[in-house]
Formats: C-alpha cells, structure tokens, sequence
C-alpha cells in the first residue's frame, strides 16, 4: 500500500485555537452582530442568542471538531470516511466555502479601500453617494451587468495574492503565523475603538439602544432564528471550517475545552463589537439631534461603508477612527477568509493529489475571477446582498441539518464521536449533547429553514425581480448542490486511509500506556 503522506499539523494547541478564534471572529461580528441584535429585541436577544449557541453552536463546534480530529481529513474525505456516498455532503460544505469566498474576498477588498480613504475622509460630504455612485458605481437596478469597476480590481487582486501567500505557506507556517499576528492586533485595535467610542458624546444612549430589553420580541419566532442564523455563520460552524482546522491538531489535543474557549471568545468578541458600534452610532444620533431608534442604515455593508464614514467625519480624530474601524475589518475577515479558503483548497489537494501551491493557485485563480465578474462590476452589491442571503439561510442551514441528521440517525455515530471527544478533553461531553444533536438542533433548523425558505419563495427578497432572485439567490444554492455531484463523481485519488490517519481512543490510549511506560 502507498504511504500515506504525513498530514500537515498546528504547532500546538494554542495555534489552534488562535486558528480557531480568528475564524469565528469576522465580518459577522463586527457588521452582522450589532444590527441583527439591535434589530430582533436589543437586550432580550441576547437571550435567545444564548441559547443559540449553547444549544446549537456549541454542540454544532464539538461535533465539527470530532469528525474533523478522528476521520482526518477536509469535509469531503471525512463524509467519505464516516458513511458510503459521504463524500458529497463535504463537497456541499466545500462548495459553500466556495461561494462565501468568493465575495467575502471582495468586502475585504473594500474595507482595505477604506482604510485608505479614512486618512483624508475621501468620501467628502456625501459618504452615500461616494459609496454607492462613486467607489460601486451602482446600477439602479439589479441585474446582469458585466461591467467591471476598474478601481475595484487592484486592491481585489492584492486581497486575492495575500490570501494567497498564506496558502502556499501552509498550515503552520501561513494559517497559523498569519493569526498569531493578526488576532491580537485586532484585539489591540479594538479595544482602543470601544474605549474611544464609549467616551462619545451621546455614546450612552447608543448603548441603552442596543441593550434595553424588549421581551415582547422573545415570543417572536423570527428572532428565535435570527439568533440561530448568526451563531452559524459566526461560528464558522456546518460548513467546513472546523473539520478542516480540527484534522490538523496532534492526536492528543483537547478538542471540548478548546470549543468552549473559541466559542465564549468568539461571542465576547461579538458583545463587544456591539458596544463599540452602538457607542458610536449613539454619538451620531446626539450630533443630528434625533433618537438612536430613528437612524437608518445600521446593518451590513451599508453600516460600515456609508453611517461609519458619516460618523468619521463628524468626529474629532476622525481618520484615525476611521483606520482603527476599517483595519479592524480588514484583520477579522482576513484570519476568516483565511479559514474558508483552507476548506477548499485542502478537498481540492486531496481529492486530486494536488500540491499546495498548485492548489492554492487553482481555487484562488478561478474564485478570483468569479468575484470580479459576479461582484466587481455595476450589479455586484446586489449579487453579493442575494447570494450571501441564501448560502447562509438556505445553504448551511441545509447543510447542518444533514449533518446532524445523518451523524446521528443515519450511520449512528454519536456514542463514537462522544468516546472521542471524551478521550482527548479535560470537559467532559454528556448525554445532553446526543439529545442536542440528535432532536434539539435539526427540529430547530427544520422550523428555521421551513420559514425562511417559505418566505423568500412567497415575498422574495429586499423587492429583487423574482428572475433574479432564481438565478442568484436559489442559483447559489443549486451550484452549490451541483458543484457536490461533479465533484463526488470525479475520479481522483484513492483513498488511502491508513491506520495512523483515524484517531482512535483506543490508539490513544496505548499511545499514552507506551509514554508511562516510558
Ligand atoms: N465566522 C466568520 C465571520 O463571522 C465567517 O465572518
């Protein structure tokens, strides 16, 4: 039989959970979080979102991490190794790794613009006008435009190398060295931005804003699912992320303490990125002598790229709040857009015995092109808007009821993958996370896909032509399902599993009789 060849590892524990947290930490904390929260019941999400994460999130991040450490593999090779005809439920994660990189590449490539444009408040008087007419270049309508902004393509294509160089560097030298780096200057960064932003005028309202409870919105049940649907993306769970980093760690890596640190610091970080954001939208509502609850334009790229600037230019140091935001972005989607090319270039690599620069170059260079065709021209926010709607709400939410679904009631693994993640970790996982993975979650995600797919097929989707909202939105997920059949069905290497490439306790377990005897 052919030697396996040795699987590339994190140097330690710590580089993985750094891995971990940087992944999670991203552009869904900084310009999801704080809208969804204020806009589903302020203070009383929090509970919900709670809940979420300890009865979704968590068991979702422990389930990830024990298919991922004891079937070694990217998704599509652990599915494969887990039941017969697996594989094509990890390329379904691969796949949708593959649709969110391509645009996430290209926020990423507006908000390192903007770093740019802080230092002398470029946006001028008009931060709307500049964002949309200016630097997008915004069509009225959404539609099929192929027309490719040209000032988009130079900081896309430094995104796209430097996403690169990370790549080609591998597991340890590039993933892991790029979030030693990179989280803690986020943290630094932050952190200086809530603490000015908490010193606003006004900066108290904005926080009463975000935090005084409307418990009439817990018996809402669309709040019950924007707090599931945050945790998802937020924890980069169910879609590929957490297989893929949890297959690198050394065989006796504990897997159940490091979720629950990712998880708490990943939700910290979310809490913290609403104060700082509600701070500051706070002082602009004292500066326009209106309420908190009567400003406009406070979620998604309209929050960061249009009411930021309009902040920075009200306040004194401006630019330099400006770089703190903006660099801030660009360091949280970076370490995130780091993990979410890993799961594809790593199935890629396997499946077709590829090396990691070809790899790299391969996905990078196709996903490239995609998001300068589908995102960099006139149309490209509206294609962005549609497609990250769907792959989120529709594409992991499907993906994540099949994996729970499958695990537990399909090929039965749970008591396995508990003895396994009981093996290696100090906490210790009990019966409650079979019955969180097995009923709670998918009957949950059931409910929540069954309404939001119930709603975007009868009201659509922010007025978008039905047409459009077929060939982007539900297309998305259809190339998605596609891109898993080819995928599965083309022939590549041959799985050469090998006894060192399953992790089992018993393994374990000797291991650990030969060091003590040792
Ligand atoms: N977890 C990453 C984020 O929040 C994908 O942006």
């Amino acid at each position: 039989m052919a030697k396996a060849t040795k699987r590339e590892q994190w140097s330690g524990q710590t580089g993985f959970l750094l891995a971990a947290i940087g992944s999670a930490v991203g552009l869904g904390n900084i310009w999801r979080f704080p809208g969804v929260a204020y806009e589903n019941g302020g203070g009383a999400f929090l509970i919900p979102y709670l809940v979420a994460l300890l009865t979704a999130g968590i068991p979702i991040l422990f389930l990830d991490y024990a298919l991922g450490h004891r079937y070694q593999g990217s998704a599509p090779t652990v599915f494969r190794r887990l039941f017969r005809g697996g594989e094509a439920l990890g390329w379904f994660q691969v796949a949708i790794s593959f649709v969110i990189m391509c645009y996430y590449g290209v926020i990423l490539a507006w908000a390192a613009s903007f770093t740019i444009f802080s230092v002398n408040e470029a946006w001028g008087d008009d931060p709307t006008a500049f964002f949309l007419g200016d630097y997008l270049e915004l069509a009225d309508e959404p539609g099929l435009s192929l027309d490719v902004v040209g000032h988009l393509l130079l900081p896309l294509l430094l995104v796209w190398l430097a996403v690169m160089f990370v790549m080609v560097l591998g597991v340890q030298n590039g993933v892991e060295k790029a979030n030693k780096l990179f989280l803690p200057l986020l943290v630094v960064l932050f952190a200086i931005l809530v603490v000015r932003a908490l010193f606003l005028d006004g900066a108290m309202e904005g926080l009463n804003a975000l935090f005084t409870p409307d418990f009439g919105q817990l018996t809402n049940t669309d709040v019950w699912l924007a707090a599931y649907g945050q945790i998802f993306f937020s924890l980069s769970i169910a879609f590929g992320i957490m297989i893929t980093y949890s297959s690198y760690l050394r065989r006796k890596s504990d897997l159940a303490s490091t979720g629950l640190v990712a998880g708490f610091a990943n939700s910290s970080f979310e809490i913290l990125a609403g104060i700082g954001v509600f701070a500051t939208l706070g002082f602009m509502a004292a500066q326009s002598g209106v309420g908190v609850n009567e400003l406009e334009g406070i979620t998604g790229p309209i929050l960061s790229f249009v009411t930021f600037p309009q902040i920075i230019s009200m306040m004194p140091g401006g630019p330099i709040f400006g770089v703190l935001f903006f660099g801030s972005l660009v360091l949280a989607g970076f370490t995130s857009m780091v993990s979410i090319t890993q799961v594809v270039v790593a199935a890629v690599q396997e499946k077709f015995d590829l090396g990691r620069a070809a790899a790299s170059a391969l996905i990078v260079g196709v996903c490239g092109t995609i998001s300068i065709l589908l995102f960099a021209t006139t149309t490209g926010l509206y294609t962005l808007d549609t497609v990250d709607k769907y792959i989120n709400e529709i594409g992991i939410i499907t993906s994540a009821i099949l994996m729970t679904v499958i695990v537990a009631w399909g090929v039965r693994k749970l008591p396995e993958l508990r003895a396994h993640l009981n093996r290696v970790s100090v906490f210790q996982v009990g019966m409650w996370w079979h019955w969180l993975i097995a009923v709670v979650v998918p009957i949950m995600l059931l409910v929540m896909l069954g309404s939001t797919g119930y709603s975007l097929l009868i009201d659509g989707y922010e007025g978008y032509p039905t047409w459009y909202l077929n060939l982007m939105g539900w297309g998305a997920v259809g190339f998605a399902i596609i891109f898993a059949l080819v995928f599965t069905a083309l022939p590549g290497r041959r799985d050469r599993r090998h006894e060192d490439e399953l992790f089992d306790p018993d393994d374990l377990r000797e291991e650990e009789e030969r060091e003590e005897v040792r």
